[in-house]
């Protein structure tokens, strides 16, 4: 009789393997850096999604391990590797682009490594354009094993032949894998993988697989972990946070995982995204006013206003739902900003549809808004639909809906005026000299005055200056 293995003692086992990988890597490159004395650097491009940034820093902690330092010059780089998104052809585009010149570099050092993985890679057309066209590239690999990636490494020093490894659905979730986070003082911790909606639009189903979720122990204890390392900041990351548990043997739901989040000491902030409106609860709303380390911030994307078109988009809300459900959310917590995501030139929207987009934008008042305009997937339900909006139309509505928008988020802005904020100072301000760059609790990005020595550190600062996407502070300690 054989014994049914738990899913946590296969992905030990299988991050085990893959150590055993890492350290012959490791072992060759200090080898040859003795001898040449010098540093193997690797690069990482990552596109899309905060998902996908995650796995960079998965993908990064792996490099490190292998003896790779990090650099931001391609040019320099032994190890170049492309996180890639396909959620809209223009991240595509541009993958391709950048693909035209790696062959310019890898013609200039034979020795250079080229990898891709991600979203891309997960769709066959893809993958036959990469073999055809882009035979420089040696390592290609998607979505499900990125921690395979030393594995994968090995194989290809070993033949110094391409390496591809595809697979179409998920098998372990590998725990505990290195990760090199970009901020020492806040974190990103997958509580979930996939997604179940189908939004005829969209991709992400196809590329990253059925919805599963972590066990609550393990990112209870990831985040204990993190916490211990100096983080003081999380965000919960899933494509579909609100459905959290389901697929878990004894449910629990995700309202319950943020009140056992909240409970951990030390742990200062608890961010979360991306939210489904048809999933979200009432149980879940008391539980963000509840806990007090849960920020003030809910993004909650409702793609368009039309319920005609919410339903070809299979969103399985309504306008009035969606709207009843903003309400309720900001007359419970009534200092939170909401965010969104909106799409125009669905197939099939006309004048009136797309109305009822800047309805929603006027009755809610968002504090910001990542607006897109429709772009086609291949193998999704939206790509064989009728009713194609053309290009002007869809440009046209793109800008009235900015012209809608920005004002609202301007204004939305404008409350912080004269107010003193809490804020986690996250860098040192990319445009101004002397000035770092922190966030409020609701998500605004502060630029004000002050010692690099604050970066990670929670300071009160006055806002002397309300532009739509960014407040200007002061120091009020
Ligand atoms: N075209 C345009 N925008 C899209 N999104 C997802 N798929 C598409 C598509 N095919 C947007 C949605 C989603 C965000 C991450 O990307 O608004 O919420
Ligand atoms: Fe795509 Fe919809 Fe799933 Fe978001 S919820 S990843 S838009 S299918």
């Amino acid at each position: 009789m054989s014994k049914r293995r738990t899913p946590s003692m296969m992905t030990t086992e299988e991050a085990q393997r893959q150590e055993t990988y890492i350290k012959q890597i490791r072992m060759q490159n200090d080898l040859e850096k003795s001898k040449t004395s010098k540093q193997k650097h690797y690069y990482i491009a990552t596109f899309g999604c905060q998902m996908n940034a995650h796995d960079s820093e998965k993908l990064a902690g792996m490099l490190e391990q292998m003896g790779y330092q990090k650099t931001d010059q391609e040019n320099e780089a032994d190890f170049i590797l492309y996180n890639t998104c396909c959620v809209r052809e223009n991240a595509e585009q541009k993958v391709y682009g950048k693909l035209g010149y790696l062959k310019y570099l890898k013609d200039m050092n034979k020795d250079l490594i080229i990898a891709i993985c991600g979203c891309m890679m997960q769709q066959d057309t893809v993958l036959n354009i990469i073999k055809s066209k882009y035979p420089h590239v040696d390592i290609i690999f998607g979505t499900f094993n990125i921690y395979k990636l030393p594995e994968l490494l090995q194989t290809y020093l070993e033949t110094k032949e391409t390496v591809i490894d595809i697979w179409n659905e998920h098998k372990d979730i590998v725990e505990d894998l290195p990760s090199i986070r970009k901020y020492k003082f806040k974190a990103s911790v997958n509580i979930m993988y996939g997604c179940n909606n189908f939004c005829t639009y969209c991709i992400v189903p196809y590329v990253r697989g059925r919805e599963r979720s972590r066990q609550p122990e393990d990112i209870l204890n990831e985040i204990k972990e993190l916490v211990a390392d100096g983080v003081k900041e999380i965000m919960l990351l899933g494509q579909n946070v609100n459905s959290y548990g389901k697929t878990l043997k004894d449910g629990i739901s995700f309202a319950q995982l943020l009140r056992k989040v909240n409970e951990i000491e030390g742990l200062k902030r608890i961010r979360f995204m991306t939210s489904h409106p048809k999933d979200l609860s009432d149980e879940l709303i008391l539980a963000m006013r509840d806990c007090d380390k849960v920020c003030k911030s809910l993004h909650l994307p409702f793609q368009a206003g039309s319920t005609e078109i919410l339903k070809k988009m299979n969103r399985k809300y309504t306008k009035e739902q969606y709207l009843e459900l903003a309400e309720k959310i900001q007359n419970t917590i009534p200092d939170i900003a909401l965010t969104t995501d909106i799409i125009v030139g669905f197939p099939g929207e006309n004048e009136e549809d797309f109305k009822d987009t800047l309805d929603v934008v006027r009755k809610v008042r968002f504090s910001g808004a990542y607006t897109f305009i429709y772009s086609k997937r291949t193998g999704t339900p939206a790509a064989t639909m009728e009713g194609e909006v053309p290009e002007e139309i869809c440009q046209r509505r793109f800008n009235e809906l900015q012209e809608v928008l920005q004002p609202i988020v301007y204004e939305k802005s404008q409350e912080f005026y004269g107010k003193t904020v809490e804020i986690l100072v996250e860098e040192k301000s990319k445009n101004k000299d002397s000035y770092l760059t922190g966030r409020t609790d609701s998500g605004h990005l502060v630029h004000f005055e002050g010692d690099t020595s604050l970066i990670g550190q929670f300071v009160n600062v006055e806002i002397i200056e309300a532009k739509t996407y960014y407040l200007i502070g002061k120091l009020a300690n």
